[in-house]
């Protein structure tokens, strides 16, 4: 088994092993003792998971209940989380207790948020069972639901007490989904890890266990320096505001891992532009998302883009920091006047 350490406000284990999901309870109770357990699941994730997660937790003696909600990103909503804060009362979960969140990074969000402001903050576990959940959402205590005016526009920081991370949950994933979490792997290579990218030159579900193990110590290293996003942690937009925009100019059509990978190319051609990058690494930036079935074309203007990125949450005042690749695996922020923006785009496309 893997073992991560993340040293942040509180210190915490991500578990990874392939089958882990037999063994929770016995991982649970080691680490939080007998708490009563509320399962968040969504009902994709539920159909597959729950009965495994459930009889583990029966052997051990732990008792539970389960909250289901529909998969997709419009679960994460302020209805579902008030319904889930009334759900933990009704069935009486006290501040002793803990929240369970077996699923993607929907379900971990929205678990994660209830688990923060329930009683003003009680325990919860994280079973990701995406890849971009197991490499990113999982780790690192953000929360979050969406609101009617964005995504991620409510939340808090709320770190979990334990991370179950079992690969085999990543065999039913359809292609697609698998991908959209590559795009996170690719990420933090990029961002400073090359070693990484050769990992996943050979086969990713070959390499899975170390490959999630390298993408979250990359986290949580992260995340121990900048816990609260006022720094480094902005490295890990990495594709991000330039992803978002084509995000939302799509409808939400692009899912956020392909629109990562075209944001992190228009990114590197930026950087170049710039005399940044040494240009020999747009074509290896470009090849490494095409092997991941990713796209890196845009077919979207840069007046479009820079629209949409001017309004980023991370906007600071009249300036907005790109995450540049000054080589790969060697990201740096590169701050715009928001005025330069759409020029600078130009430039990525
Ligand atoms: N908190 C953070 O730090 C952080 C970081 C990145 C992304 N996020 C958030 O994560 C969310 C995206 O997460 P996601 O991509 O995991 O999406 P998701 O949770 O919606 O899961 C994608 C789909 O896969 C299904 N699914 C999940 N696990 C499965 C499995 N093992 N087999 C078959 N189907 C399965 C789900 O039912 C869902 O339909 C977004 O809301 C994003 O904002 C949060």
């Amino acid at each position: 088994m893997k073992t991560v350490t993340v040293n942040a406000s509180k210190s915490y284990n991500i578990l990874i092993e392939k089958g882990l999901l037999s063994d929770i309870g016995y991982h649970i109770k080691n680490t939080l003792g007998t708490p009563k357990l509320c399962i968040v699941t969504d009902d994709t994730v539920g159909e597959l998971y729950s009965k495994a997660v459930e009889s583990s937790l029966l052997s051990c003696g732990l008792s539970f209940v389960k909250f289901v909600i529909p998969h997709g990103e419009a679960s994460k909503n302020a209805t579902n989380l008030i319904s889930l804060l009334e759900f933990l009362a009704n069935n009486r979960i006290t501040r002793g207790d803990a929240i369970i969140a077996l699923g993607g990074g929907v379900v971990g969000d929205l678990a994660g948020f209830a688990a923060g402001i329930y009683l003003r903050g009680i325990k919860f576990i994280q079973i990701p069972t995406t890849l971009l959940a197991a490499v990113d959402s999982s780790v690192g205590g953000k929360t979050a639901i969406d609101l009617d005016a964005g995504k991620n526009l409510a939340g808090v920081f709320h770190q979990p007490s334990l991370v179950l991370c079992d690969p085999n949950t990543l065999n039913t994933l359809s292609d697609e989904i698998f991908s959209d979490g590559c795009a996170e792997v690719i990420k933090y290579g990029i961002i400073n890890d090359r070693e990484l990218l050769e990992l996943l030159k050979v086969d990713i579900k070959e390499n899975i266990e170390a490959i999630i193990e390298r993408c979250v110590i990359n986290k949580a290293r992260i995340v121990e320096l900048d816990e609260y996003d006022n720094g480094t942690r902005q490295l890990l937009n990495l594709g991000h505001t330039i992803g978002h925009a084509i995000e939302l100019c799509s409808g939400l059509t692009v899912s956020h891992g392909r629109a990562v990978a075209i944001g992190t190319v228009i990114a590197t051609k930026i950087a170049i532009s710039q005399g940044l990058c040494p240009a020999d690494d747009l074509d290896e930036v470009i090849n490494i998302f095409k092997s991941a079935g990713l796209p890196t074309e845009c077919s979207y203007s840069a007046r479009e883009l820079a629209e949409i990125a001017t309004t980023d949450k991370k906007r600071l005042g009249d300036s907005i920091n790109l995450i540049l690749p000054y080589g790969i695996g060697n990201c740096k922020p590169y701050r715009v006047d928001v005025c330069e923006l759409e020029s600078l785009i130009e430039k990525g496309l």
